[in-house]
């Protein structure tokens, strides 16, 4: 594309995102409104988001949080949702969809992932009662989609979930509404393709545009570690492939994961890339090299709120192709967070973004 050639979307919302709290949530929550109508807000708050009165307590500090940051009111939707542990009581789940600003029930196998401890040690063997409600009431189950076994290598865990504990949960509730979260390999995207019944995946911006190399060049660099990890090059090549392919199935999810910089360099550094300041233009620069720009409205903006039984936004969001270059660092809070691909040019911007 030329530059300065512009795209029109209807506007798009984030299905996986990582807002925080406090100090930081009010650092990166312009990030995401500026680009996104709504998002699903990921609950692995320190404590965890347990309860529906946590969800709207938490959602009650999001929009304080934009209003602070001067983002009128009805530009940017928190769709809250709940941390699956193994007691969360059927009742929850009821109380949960009776609110109507519960979208969605985490899964993080306890040891996963970022602030996974409080999480699921045993699916199927605590769980089923609370499945079944969400099942019966249309509540849709987030699956951080990895197992925790030790002797399992680190880049097989999305594999081996599917036979472990993908396969048996869907036998045992086949109408429930999962989403496979950021889908990472194309063992994921095979399962997904084949599978009956109401499944979907989001897939993030940095696994269609990096693979696990981006973890190693010319030295080791954390602002690229995330989980589940970035994988090799064939796995990246079946994620464009599955997000550029027009199968409703596929949907954006960000899964942009602030973490201070300190946090990150450091001997043990925590998970997560920041990605929601330059999200749509990583998602355009990703569709433009596979030739699918046409595809990234469905992608980002209608195969979501499709699956979440939503409408589409009214608004529109206008790209630009003009070079720009990725800041070294933004704030967060006391400290500062480095974004995905920092100091690096990218061929998109945001032009404009509005309500219709
Ligand atoms: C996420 C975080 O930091 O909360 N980290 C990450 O690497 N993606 C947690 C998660 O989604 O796994
Ligand atoms: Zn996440």
């Amino acid at each position: 594309m030329q530059a300065g050639a512009v795209l029109t979307l209807t506007r798009p919302d984030d299905w996986h995102l990582h807002l925080r709290d406090g100090a930081v949530l009010r650092s990166v929550v312009r990030d995401s409104a500026r680009q996104f109508a709504r998002a699903i807000i990921m609950p692995n708050l320190k404590p965890p988001v347990v309860s529906t009165a946590d969800a709207l307590a938490y959602r009650g500090r999001i929009l304080a949080a934009l209003r602070e940051n001067g983002v009128p009111e009805d530009t940017f939707e928190p769709l809250m949702t709940l941390y699956l542990t193994d007691r969360t009581p059927p009742d929850e789940i009821r109380r949960a969809k009776d609110s109507g600003l519960v979208h969605g029930v985490k899964l993080y196998p306890a040891g996963a992932t970022t602030h996974s401890d409080a999480g699921v040690t045993d699916l199927l063997g605590h769980c089923r009662s609370t499945l079944a409600v969400m099942q019966d009431c249309g509540m849709p189950l987030l699956v951080h989609g990895e197992v925790t076994d030790p002797k399992v290598d680190l880049f097989d865990r999305e594999a081996v979930f599917i036979d472990r504990v993908m396969r048996p949960l869907r036998s045992a509730f086949p109408a429930l509404k999962v989403v496979f979260e950021h889908l990472t390999t194309a063992d994921g995207v095979a399962y997904v393709r084949q599978a009956d019944g109401p499944i979907a995946a989001t897939i993030t911006a940095h696994h269609l545009l990096y693979n696990r190399n981006a973890l190693f060049k010319g030295g080791l660099r954390p602002h690229w570690y995330c989980l589940p990890v970035l994988k090799r090059e064939h796995h990246r090549q079946a994620l464009v492939e599955a997000a550029t392919s027009g199968d409703a199935r596929f949907f954006l999810g960000t899964d942009s994961a602030p973490h201070p910089r300190g946090a990150k360099e450091q001997d043990c550094g925590c998970a997560g890339c920041y990605t929601a300041s330059h999200a749509m233009a990583l998602y355009a620069t990703a569709f433009e090299a596979a030739g699918r720009l046409d595809r990234l409205e469905a992608f980002a903006s209608l195969n979501g709120p499709a699956f979440y039984g939503l409408k589409p936004n009214a608004g529109t969001l206008t790209l630009e192709r003009v070079q720009e270059q990725i800041p070294l660092a933004l704030p967060l809070a006391e400290s500062q967070v480095v974004p995905l691909a920092a100091g690096e040019s990218i061929a998109w911007r945001i032009r404009a973004s509005g309500q219709a």
